[in-house]
């Protein structure tokens, strides 16, 4: 089951924590990666690990809210590989400037840029493959999202909420549009990594029915779920992974 042998993949923001784990977990079930990075040497980084384990990737460095450098990015990918890409992974969601804060505190400057990641990233990134996946008959789209997409907080992420909420009504309708074409698109909606833990991570763990954060291991094993042929009738949700704090 999940084998992904003979399927190319690209993931954003890849060169670190969730996305890393996401390359990871695809290469090992068989899927030729492009590690993407807006930092380069995080993506050679991971592309090297992944190959000297026997799998194969490359690094693709782009930013994901420039579509031409996406639309360049991606057909350096389907050169190295000779193939177009099946199994799309937008991850890339933390901006430099994450806009984190109060909102009434938020200059204006530093609303767009939460909103250009995760939302025009998405857009950006999925023109650019979706029509090769319709034409083949087959693809993959895994959006990832936040549990703050839909449960409120004062923890100042209106903007980032806001960001992840329209990529995932995007995905839920563009869904619906690429389903009779065999190509799935699906939302994995995180909660706190332990990469993102600061001084209360005890308490904040402590309050999860798991009792841990999530890993770059956990989200890869659920990224290589939605994009496995055995996934086939999965579409269009969002899939909570949360180690179980909020279960609607
Ligand atoms: N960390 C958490 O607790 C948490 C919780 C819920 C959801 N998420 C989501 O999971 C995803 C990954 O989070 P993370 O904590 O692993 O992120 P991270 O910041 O640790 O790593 C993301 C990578 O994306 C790269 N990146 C940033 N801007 C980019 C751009 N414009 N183009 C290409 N690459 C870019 C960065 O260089 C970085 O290497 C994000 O979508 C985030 O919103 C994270």
């Amino acid at each position: 089951m999940f084998d992904l042998s003979g399927r190319t993949a690209l993931v954003t923001g890849a060169g670190q924590n969730a996305g890393a784990g996401i390359a990871r977990a695809l290469a090992a079930q068989g899927a030729a990666v492009a590690v993407n990075d807006l930092v380069p040497e995080r993506a050679e980084a991971v592309s090297k690990e992944i190959t000297a384990g026997g799998g194969t990737a490359v690094p693709i460095a782009f930013d994901v809210t420039d579509l031409a450098a996406v639309r360049d990015g991606v057909g350096r990918a389907r050169a190295e590989f000779d193939r177009h890409i099946d199994i799309l992974v937008h991850n890339a969601g933390i901006p430099a400037d994450f806009g984190q804060g109060q909102f009434r505190t938020l200059d204006p400057s530093r609303w767009r840029a939460p909103v250009e990641i995760n939302l025009f990233g998405a857009m950006n990134c999925l023109s650019t493959v979706i029509d090769e996946m319709c034409d083949a008959g087959w693809g993959r789209i895994v959006q990832i999202s936040s549990g703050s997409a839909r449960t409120g907080s004062d923890q100042g992420l209106s903007l980032y909420g806001a960001a992840k909420s329209g990529v995932e009504g995007f995905i839920r309708h563009v869904s619906q549009e690429v389903a009779p074409f065999g190509v799935t698109a699906n939302t994995l909606a995180l909660g706190l990594q332990t990469n993102a833990a600061g001084e209360h991570t005890a308490a904040i763990a402590a309050r999860i029915p798991t009792r841990r954060l999530g890993t770059p291991e956990d989200v890869g094993a659920a990224a290589v779920y939605l994009a496995s042929p055995e996934a086939s009738w999965m579409t269009g949700q969002t899939l909570n992974l949360n180690g179980g704090s909020v279960t609607t």
